[in-house]
């Protein structure tokens, strides 16, 4: 039997991971986060030139069902959340040879699960076949608070404003890229979350997911 699949695509700071996660484990689906290895690529980049062949990204669960990406072996995922790998992930995610490389890793990572996955490109691109696209948007100033409360909350202190600076700035090149650029795939359904607290986000993704794939 085929895998059911949901594409979630949108600008960062939309709240599409925790949306996604909350919703995969209501429904019992996999939350895959595909950003997570952009960011390992660029994580990479930070120290080292861009050789995609000597670079092992692996994305695995722990016992809770938390996301592991590890990077040739080593357990990354706390390392790529930091800010200037956010930068260098959206460097390396505008490359052509980068995202044919990512592709079918995360192609892979919906063939044997059903799955939330959520990205840029996931419903354009990466599952064009997807039971379900939804293209999650908020205001820029939303989003970049969001990701400032995010930081603070991390310990990592950064003003407002250059979180919002760099956020519009990611947001342009996203969306202005030759290669897979950010947009709504036309069959997708547009939902924003602009003034809406997370539980109403997580009730109207979850009955729109229930309600179209029947479970
Ligand atoms: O969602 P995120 O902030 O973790 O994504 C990190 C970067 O990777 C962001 O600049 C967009 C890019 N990305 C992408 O181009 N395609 C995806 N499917 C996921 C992320």
């Amino acid at each position: 039997m085929s895998t059911r699949k949901v594409a979630i695509d949108g600008p960062s700071g939309a709240g599409k991971s925790t949306i996604a996660r909350r919703v995969a484990s209501d429904v019992g689906f996999r939350y895959v986060d595909t950003g997570a290895i952009y960011r390992a690529v660029g994580l990479y980049t930070l120290t080292r030139p861009l050789e995609l062949h000597k670079m092992d990204i692996e994305i695995g669960y722990d016992g809770a069902g938390r996301q592991i990406t590890r990077l040739n072996g080593e357990d990354v995922t706390d390392a790529i959340r930091r800010h200037e790998v956010s930068k260098a992930a959206s460097d390396v995610s505008a490359l052509p040879q980068v995202r044919e490389f990512l592709l079918q890793r995360q192609r892979d990572a919906a063939r044997r699960h059903d799955v939330i996955m959520d990205g840029r490109d996931i419903g354009t691109v990466v599952l064009p076949d997807a039971d379900l696209k939804i293209f999650l948007t908020a205001s820029p100033r939303e989003r970049a608070r969001r990701r400032w409360e995010e930081m603070t909350a991390r310990g990592e202190t950064m003003d407002y404003r250059s979180v919002l600076r760099d956020m519009e700035n990611r947001d342009e090149s996203d969306a202005r890229r030759a290669s897979a650029p950010l947009r709504p795939a036309p069959d997708a359904v547009i939902v924003d979350t602009t003034g809406n607290e997370w539980e109403r986000s997580v009730a109207i993704i979850r009955e729109i997911v229930t309600e179209r794939l029947g479970l």
